[in-house]
């Protein structure tokens, strides 16, 4: 079991340094993993970018980063059609790396996105389920982005450009299942009950890709075919959290092996698009997609397959107020291009934070999640000096000269703003017990703080 020790202090000059050297060692085993605090910087910055990146990338079409499973194993007729239609008989989906060519991947264009997006982390495919390696694994012969395709190292590139330009933590995907590998295959035909995958590529990857890359976030996934020990998770999760160079300020997720999810590990991830609408203790990660269907980029996606801003901005509000994270995909063509559709969301977003994310960052859940009288408002807190700030995110701008929200209980010190505009709101009690009637002043749309989800602020109510 960890024992929790105090911090450190190293005196530098005049400076303080608190380090959170600890002499904690975690067990391979859930119950010592599972007491590891979640390292407090994750809650802090709330929102993580998402980006898919392969060899499904260039077939960008039906069922996204799924094509070769669909097309192969499922043989779903979208995919078979295109197949036939497209291509030569005897093409196969290691033929379509090649065209993985990246020519226009400029990865200090993409931090410089990310950030005015405001973004706090990453997770980029470092290798989905077809098992392609987005940089030169020492464990992967001939699949992977050195070798084939864009002759690059794209996770290494992408790290670099982030930590260089940016305060965003850089962290990674990684599916510990590949569908067609040969050894994977064998593993299963044994029933899981020999490892050969696990210990020739999955691990000895695994070990690789945190020792060279330092990423401060993993996002495990493809666990859910064989158990734990089969992946030997609590192992390799140990050596994250005892030894590894980023040990101190890791965070992982849930899937670790079918017996894990919602369970075991880190953040809880569960299932894709997780968004339960009220609160969780345990951490969460709601990871979603502006394409409403896939992760991948596909070309031939309509506009009304992408989420609007409105949407967006829902998603986001309702998941950070329920106490979650939201992870925020993007795909990426094969040439290596963030399409603009997927640019105006991201800027839209930080266009949004600038004004309101006092509401966002570093926030905490409130008493109530979203509010007992008029829907689409969403609560998030924090403290601000000896009190309690409330935010109430709007979805819908008041069609009436008041606008009544049930779950605030005022005091007569109550101050209730709204965020990017001067004025303070008049406002009355509504009813003894709770509520409060907000007077909408007059506000010229070109003096609106923003477009779309209003934020007001509370300050000095009585719950
Ligand atoms: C795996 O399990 C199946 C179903 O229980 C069984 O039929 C098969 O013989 C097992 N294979 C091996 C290699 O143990
Ligand atoms: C997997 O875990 C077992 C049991 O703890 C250990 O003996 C083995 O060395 C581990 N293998 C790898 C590749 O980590
Ligand atoms: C979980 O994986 C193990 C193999 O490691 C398998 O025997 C078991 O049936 C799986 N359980 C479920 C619920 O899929
Ligand atoms: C608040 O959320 C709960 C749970 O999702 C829901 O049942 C309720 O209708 C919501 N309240 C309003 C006013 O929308």
């Amino acid at each position: 079991m960890a024992l929790k020790m105090h911090s450190a202090v190293q005196i530098v000059g005049a400076c303080m340094l608190w380090t959170s050297v600890s002499s904690i060692r975690y067990l391979p085993n859930w119950n010592s993993l599972d007491t590891r605090p979640i390292p407090s910087w994750y809650d802090d910055v709330k929102i993580g970018m998402y980006i898919h990146w392969g060899v499904f990338s260039v077939p960008s079409t039906y069922y996204g980063e799924w094509f070769w499973y669909e097309w192969q194993t499922s043989k779903y007729k979208e995919c078979v059609q295109f197949m036939n239609k497209n291509y030569k008989p005897d093409f196969t989906y290691a033929d379509f790396a090649p065209q993985l060519t990246a020519e226009f991947f400029d990865p200090n264009q993409w931090a410089d996105l990310f950030k005015a997006a405001g973004v706090g982390y990453t997770a980029f495919v470092a290798k989905h389920h077809e098992g392609f390696c987005n940089w030169p694994s020492k464990y992967s012969f001939n699949w992977n982005s050195m070798d084939v395709g864009p002759k690059r190292d794209l996770l290494g590139d992408l790290a670099a450009a982030i930590r260089a330009r940016t305060n965003i933590r850089f962290g990674i995907y990684h599916s510990l299942f590949e569908w067609y590998n040969p050894l994977y295959l064998e593993d299963k035909m044994n029933n899981y009950t020999t490892q050969k995958f696990v210990e020739s590529k999955v691990m000895p990857e695994m070990y690789e890709v945190v020792n060279k890359y330092k990423p401060e976030y993993i996002f495990s996934d493809g666990d859910w075919e064989a158990d734990d020990t089969y992946w030997n998770s609590t192992e390799f999760i140990a050596w994250l959290y005892n030894d590894s160079p980023v040990k101190d300020t890791v965070v992982t997720n849930d899937r670790w092996g079918n017996n894990s999810r919602c369970i075991h590990g880190g953040v809880y991830a569960c299932d894709d698009k997780m968004n339960p609408g009220h609160l969780i203790k345990r951490k969460w990660e709601n990871a979603m997609t502006i394409d409403k269907q896939w992760a991948g980029f596909r070309r031939n996606a309509p506009l009304s397959d992408y989420l609007t801003i409105e949407e967006l901005l829902a998603i986001l509000a309702e998941t950070v107020s329920c106490g979650g994270n939201i992870l925020i995909n993007i795909g990426i063509t094969h040439d290596g291009l963030i399409v603009p559709i997927f640019e105006e969301r991201l800027r839209q977003m930080g266009a949004w934070l600038d004004v309101n994310g006092e509401s966002i960052y570093a926030t905490r859940p409130w008493s109530n999640q979203n509010d007992t009288l008029t829907s689409g408002v969403w609560y998030t807190s924090k403290k601000q000096g000896s009190g309690l700030s409330v935010y109430a995110i709007i979805q819908n701008w008041p069609t009436g000269q008041t606008l009544t929200l049930g779950a605030p209980v005022t005091t007569s010190n109550t101050v209730v703003s709204l965020l990017g505009y001067p004025n303070t709101f008049r406002w009355l009690p509504a009813s003894p017990v709770g509520g409060i009637v907000i007077q909408m002043p007059y506000i010229p749309v070109s003096r609106m703080p923003c477009q779309w989800a209003w934020v007001f602020k509370f300050q000095n109510l009585a719950n």
